[in-house]
């Protein structure tokens, strides 16, 4: 058993997070938030806006905020972005706060899962399939080395990987109490 305040999801675009995370945070009565979707609601805009008004580096110093704010919290299952690993200091504060779990997808699924997104700015180009490419050589090796339990999404539909992960959790994962 390890003892967390928190569920923490990781993963590329296309592993699933919103989706499983939702459905696994009802089964273990947690409060559920989308970082992305809380980022839209602090900053007031939409994902494609702050990137188009401020660039990456403006959205990565948002998403670095709000994690951060979010991650104090405790009893909360929270489905992270895909680039928030690319941090040091969310990395540190993603291992400090939470029971981690990376949510593993292929680049063939993703393209696939992801075909008419039109709401992830850094996939908005011809050639995505290397962009995913390199995303994944990139980022793959950060979420391993975070992770606590890994679940390939490749495999499953996601109604299948939240009864997998929601087993593995059950042995694996002990919610921590708040130090008061
Ligand atoms: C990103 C992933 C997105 C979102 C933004 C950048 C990334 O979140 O944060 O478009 O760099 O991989 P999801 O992983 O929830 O799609």
């Amino acid at each position: 058993m390890n003892p967390a305040p928190n569920l923490i999801l990781i993963g590329p675009m296309g592993a699933g997070k919103t989706c499983i995370g939702r459905r696994v945070a009802e089964r273990f009565g947690l409060a559920f938030i989308d970082a992305d979707q809380a980022i839209v609601d602090d900053v007031g805009t939409s994902i494609p806006a702050i990137f188009e008004n401020l660039g990456e580096a403006g959205f990565r110093a948002h998403e670095k905020r709000v994690l951060n704010d979010l991650l104090q919290g405790n009893g909360q299952l929270v489905s992270t972005g895909g680039g928030s690993v690319l941090d040091a200091d969310n990395r540190q504060r993603i291992r400090q706060r939470g029971f981690v779990v990376y949510l593993r997808v292929s680049v063939q699924s993703q393209l696939q899962r992801l075909q008419k997104d039109k709401t992830r700015p850094l996939l908005q180009r011809p050639d995505r399939e290397q962009v995913l490419a390199d995303m994944a050589a990139l980022r793959d090796p950060l979420y391993r080395d975070l992770a606590d339990l890994i679940i390939d999404t490749d495999l499953y539909t996601s109604a299948e990987a939240t009864a997998q992960l929601v087993v593995r959790l059950a042995s694996q994962w002990q919610i921590s109490e708040p130090t008061a």
